[in-house]
């Protein structure tokens, strides 16, 4: 089974979250075939949560705190999160990374928090495009992986690795799919190095519904993670279904 992961960003208000979420619900998802997400803002994560109850679309927040309570002003708890019905969390996207500036250091603390709360992590890693052209793809990589799971204790938890390469996000440049293989080959080995065990690989960066087969007919890409092209019904609906016949 697949994952077909949406990151609706800040993209939409609660009534188009709530539209949107409506007619993915209304449209349905092949079971067995694809395990959709949703991650909405947090306005409407509630809710959604709420309309997908006892559906196979499962719902994940954009970010959480890294501390589990107190006085911590516009941050939401990992618990609280999970407390909704959310399976999921995305840490360490790039625009958490390099619009608000959070550190490796922090990323780690929220891989713990959600793994303490009994959610599901998505780490989110990739190179810029400095790196790419410096050769220090691998490295930057490297390091995100290692600081954020390092002696990571699962403790019958699991999470998910997103690679997104920061030049391919809402750029319409997406990499390559032979080269996301790659890389996403190299990342498995990495992690299983860390971990000890195999952790699903997600591509991200630029997924839409023509270029959605080409990643996940790969066996290095256990599913995607889109951002601009889930946040319309026009475009999220060929994409699950794309996906979905792979
Ligand atoms: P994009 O975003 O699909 O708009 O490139 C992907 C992401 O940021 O997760």
């Amino acid at each position: 089974m697949k994952y077909l992961f949406c990151n609706w960003k800040m993209y939409l208000d609660y009534d188009q979250s709530m539209a949107l979420v409506d007619q993915v619900a209304k449209a349905g998802v092949p079971a067995d075939k694809l395990q959709v997400g949703i991650f909405p803002n947090f306005v409407a994560l509630h809710d959604v949560c709420e309309t997908l109850k006892g559906s196979n679309i499962l719902v994940g927040a954009q970010d959480v705190s890294e501390m589990s309570q107190g006085a911590y002003t516009g941050d939401t708890a990992a618990t609280v999160v999970k407390s909704i019905g959310c399976r999921y969390a995305l840490v360490g996207h790039s625009e958490r990374r390099h619009v608000f500036g959070e550190k490796d250091v922090d990323i780690r603390k929220k891989m713990e928090a959600c793994l303490s709360a009994g959610l599901v992590p998505i780490l989110c890693v990739g190179e810029t495009v400095e790196d790419k052209e410096n050769d220090k793809r691998q490295y930057r990589l490297k390091k995100q992986l290692f600081s954020a799971l390092e002696g990571l204790v699962l403790n019958g938890g699991s999470i998910i690795i997103a690679y997104e390469p920061v030049w391919a996000i809402g750029t319409h440049i997406p990499c390559d799919p032979a080269e996301a293989d790659d890389v996403q080959g190299w990342i498995k080995q990495e992690v299983k190095q860390l971990l000890g065990k195999d952790i699903p690989v997600l591509y991200g960066g630029s997924v839409d519904a023509e270029n959605v087969v080409s990643y996940v007919s790969r066996e290095t890409v256990d599913g995607v993670l889109v951002g601009t092209a889930s946040t319309n019904e026009k475009t999220l609906l060929p994409l699950i279904g794309a996906a979905a016949r792979v």
